[in-house]
């Protein structure tokens, strides 16, 4: 048994303020519910020299270590012998720099850490955990605003499908990501169209191909990347069934966010998710997964849970997937509901 400690990110902690240790081990009860099969154990909160740490301790295999190096709160991670601690090299899914996530600020966007955990949970819960580390999986954001879990997805390599409402999300993506990738010379295309089904125009589509790097751009193997300026409700008409290993989004919260305001933006989210649920279903692959963060206030979780039932999906519930309610502000208490697409 190998004794672990690992060091939470400071930017966590200015986050969820007291919550991200807390946090911390809810993302690691799921992975070790998941991949890791429970060779991880409980993992739990010790202070060394007046620091807290997580620790646990297991006999990993290099692919659990790899998931532990993802976990989004990680800053570094030590093998803990007596008093000593010896760091342990965290090798990271990211393929681009970490400002893709962090540079962009606005009213009304996720937290770029809580995206990852959002994202590493639901994709280990998947059928396509496997596949997680070297393959490309298919990712959907059907409410996708300005991008936070669109660039998430990039950053691990992975194709990134996004839709919303709001043009001005869009737009404001379209202008971003470019940009940034120029700036970085980061070998890519992008542009918008027409957002064109059975000869009728849904809306307008921003589609991106990035290479991670020259040579997978020379072998054609770039990332792809769109934003659908549509109605969720229109995800079926958009997208091919069966073709998203994971559908992760952050739903309205049910309060203002200043500049928003507008007839279809203003349903309740819970009405909002029991209309557009149907349709996400559809085009998640069977043994997909979905992965929601809701406001506890306004999408009280055991309603939530009980939609994604109702809608066929299969409600992860256990112990391990009740540890991520958080306060966020005085009418926001977040959560994440977890489903699967039980295959047929
Ligand atoms: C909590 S925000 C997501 C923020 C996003 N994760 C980010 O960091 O930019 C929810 C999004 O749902 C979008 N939305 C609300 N109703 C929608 C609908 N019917 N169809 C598509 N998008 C919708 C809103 O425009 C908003 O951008």
């Amino acid at each position: 048994m190998t004794r672990y400690a690992m060091l939470v990110a400071p930017s966590a902690n200015r986050v969820y303020a007291h919550a991200a240790p807390q946090l911390t081990l809810a993302e690691l009860a799921v992975l070790d519910a998941t991949v890791a099969q429970g060779r991880l154990g409980a993992a739990e909160v010790t202070e060394v020299a007046g620091v807290p740490y997580v620790v646990f301790e297991g006999d990993l295999t290099p692919d659990d270590l790899r998931h532990v190096a993802n976990v989004s709160t990680a800053l570094a991670l030590f093998e803990r012998e007596g008093d000593l601690l010896r760091p342990v090299a965290l090798h990271r899914l990211d393929r681009f720099d970490d400002d893709l996530l962090t540079i962009l600020k606005y009213q009304g966007k996720t937290n770029d850490l809580f995206t990852r955990m959002l994202l590493n949970i639901t994709v280990q819960s998947s059928a396509s955990a496997g596949r997680a580390l070297t393959g490309r999986l298919r990712v959907l954001d059907p409410l996708c605003g300005r991008g936070t879990t669109l660039n998430q997805v990039l950053m691990y390599g992975w194709h990134a499908a996004g839709v919303d409402l709001d043009e001005r999300d869009v737009e404001a993506y379209a202008a971003f990501l470019p940009t940034w990738l120029k700036r970085k010379r980061i070998k890519h295309t992008a542009g918008t169209s027409r957002l064109r089904r059975d000869g009728r125009t849904l809306g307008q589509r921003f589609q991106a191909e990035v290479a991670p790097d020259k040579e997978s751009w020379a072998a054609g193997e770039a990332i792809t990347v769109t934003v659908d300026h549509a109605d969720t409700l229109a995800v079926p008409d958009i997208f091919k069934a069966g073709g998203f290993d994971a559908i992760v989004t952050d739903a309205p919260y049910g309060v203002q966010h200043g500049s928003r305001s507008g007839g279809a933006l203003q349903r309740s989210p819970l009405d909002l998710l029991a209309a557009a649920l149907p349709g996400w279903v559809r085009v998640l692959r069977p043994g997909g997964a979905i992965g929601i963060a809701v406001n506890n206030r306004t999408s009280p979780r055991a309603q939530t849970l009980a939609l994604l039932a109702g809608g066929g999906l299969e409600p992860l519930d256990s112990e391990a997937y009740r540890g991520f309610e958080h306060r966020v502000d005085q009418a926001i208490v977040r959560d994440i509901v977890v489903a699967v697409k039980v295959p047929a």
